[in-house]
């Protein structure tokens, strides 16, 4: 099946038949240049409601299996292709929302697929090592052909591990063992230490303290949950620690036009994160360190200015904070640079920066003085994953070779000046359009309206997301053109007509 497939999509990739039509160009926009992604399909092309009869179908069988209360529809992803997303009853969405934004160069493209026929990496894909112990021979070669060779800047070392949350989880206690190793003047830990962690007391298990963003994002599981304050259902009944809150800027768009406004509200900002350091070190829990998203992504596209964020790390330095970018959504080149906070064009480097979804596993770059000293402090069975290396690797060189990062940057443009456009013709509708490269977001008068959109754009082919208490999040992949920009808004152009 699997090598069947991979023959179809290289035959299909050489057959350069999928050109674009112009059908549906009912929207504004401009014409756009048509270029080409050749294993793309030409547009949406709908059969069924969504989700369809065979979507509602399985969705009966797993609720006998589990919770499926967050479904949308079941995916056919050997028909997938691209910018195209299809689904069980056959219908083809352009999907802009690409797996909560972790699709870095679209569906079953040639070039990944063509790895899985290369003879020398079959042991990759089927023996999965616990690479914190018993790692392939070709792991620090891989390691550094794929994530190293998009370091971010002052960072030569990086931990891998399998998702977003259990990377931020382990950079959270990568900072905190450097905390104590530095009031400790890196002696060894005392006998108290070593016995009362055992029974979680201090002061092995010390009281300190990550500080986040109101609206942040950082991940489920339980130390990341105490940072994530973005929506309730992912909080509720589950135990967490007294760490401190800063608010995070709310800001007004276009940023152009509100430069006083909006440096305002980010001096107010930067200005209780000091005084919240402060307090949580009066009250015997210090701040080990600064956890933030560079655009605050499930919480609602919330943005600051790299001012807002060079001042920060300057905050975490005078504190004695370590300072970490969450850039698990914003990195890998949707916002036209490789990293988000590449746009900050930081003298002081962050001291971690953690990443996944379009890094294809997970994990975080630091710098050298975040490295844990002894093995099994920062630990799992995986530890990560070498095929996704492989793949990762791949990723790049394509990246490189196509010269997405423009693309991005072209594509951005294109889908940014759409929504400002529409935002002018629906003013009761759309509101603070934003955006950075083809990481933009918009919002919709209420939820009710913004849900409404979501499933009626669906309907016409178009898939998207929503972040925050009311706004739409546009996460396309890094293939994504200006002609794929302009067939989302005609249709999300004819489904704001029908919510005037
Ligand atoms: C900024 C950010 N951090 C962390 C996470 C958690 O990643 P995961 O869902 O892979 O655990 C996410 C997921 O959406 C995220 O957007």
């Amino acid at each position: 099946m699997a090598s069947s497939l991979i023959s179809r999509q290289l035959t299909l990739s050489l057959q350069k038949n999928h050109r674009l039509s112009a059908a549906g160009c009912r929207y504004v926009s401009k014409a756009a240049a048509k270029t080409q992604v050749e294993y793309d399909y030409d547009g949406p092309l709908m059969k069924t409601a969504v989700p369809g009869p065979r979507s509602q179908e399985l969705t009966k069988q797993l609720g006998e299996i589990q919770n499926v209360g967050a479904i949308n529809f079941f995916c056919n992803y050997e028909e997938s292709r691209g910018n195209y997303l299809v689904d069980v009853d056959g219908n083809r969405m352009l999907d802009i929302y690409t797996q909560i934004s972790s699709i870095p160069i679209g569906y079953n493209h040639p070039a990944l697929l063509k790895l899985m026929t290369n003879p020398n990496n079959l042991s990759t894909f089927v023996n999965r090592p616990a690479l914190g112990i018993l790692p392939p021979e070709n792991f620090p070669d891989k390691i550094t052909e794929s994530l190293l060779s998009v370091a971010p800047s002052g960072m030569s070392r990086v931990q891998t591990m399998a998702c977003g949350s259990c990377s931020n989880e382990n950079a959270f206690k990568a900072m905190f063992i450097w905390y104590k190793n530095k009031e400790r003047g890196y002696s060894s830990p005392s006998d108290a230490e070593l016995n009362s962690c055992m029974i979680n007391q201090a002061p092995g298990c010390p009281d300190l303290s990550i500080l986040s963003f109101m609206g942040g994002f950082h991940g489920r599981t339980m130390g990341c949950l105490a940072t994530t304050h973005s929506k309730v259902i992912h909080k509720l009944d589950v135990p967490s620690f007294d760490w401190p809150i800063a608010s995070f800027p709310r800001l007004q768009y276009p940023l152009e036009e509100f430069t006083r406004e909006n440096a305002q509200e980010e001096a107010r900002c930067l200005e209780e994160v000091e005084d919240l350091i402060v307090r949580w070190r009066q009250k015997g829990k210090p701040v080990a360190g600064i956890v933030v998203e560079p655009i605050q992504a499930e919480g609602g596209d919330n943005h600051a200015s790299p001012d807002f964020f060079r001042k920060l790390r300057s905050v975490a330095r005078k504190h004695g904070c370590a300072f970490h970018v969450d850039e698990v959504q914003t990195g890998g080149g949707c916002t036209g640079k490789f990293w988000a906070h590449e746009h900050w064009a930081m003298d002081d480097p962050a001291d971690i920066v953690s990443f996944s979804k379009k890094l294809l596993s997970g994990g975080y770059f630091y710098r050298d003085e975040l490295q844990a000293d002894k093995g099994y402090r920062i630990f799992n069975t995986w530890m990560g994953d070498p095929s996704k290396n492989l793949f990762l690797a791949e990723v790049l060189n394509v990246i490189r070779r196509e010269n997405l990062l423009e693309e991005v940057v072209r594509s951005g443009k294109a889908l940014l000046n759409g929504l400002y456009e529409l935002q002018t013709q629906y003013p009761s509708v759309l509101s603070r359009a934003r955006g950075q490269g083809t990481f933009c977001a918009v919002d919709v008068r209420d939820a009710e309206t913004r849900d409404r959109i979501l499933v009626q754009t669906r309907d016409k082919g178009v898939l998207l997301g929503g972040c925050g208490d009311s706004s739409i999040r546009f996460r396309p992949a890094l293939i994504f053109k200006e002609y794929h920009a302009h067939i989302l808004l005609n249709i999300l152009n004819d489904v704001l007509a029908q919510n005037k």
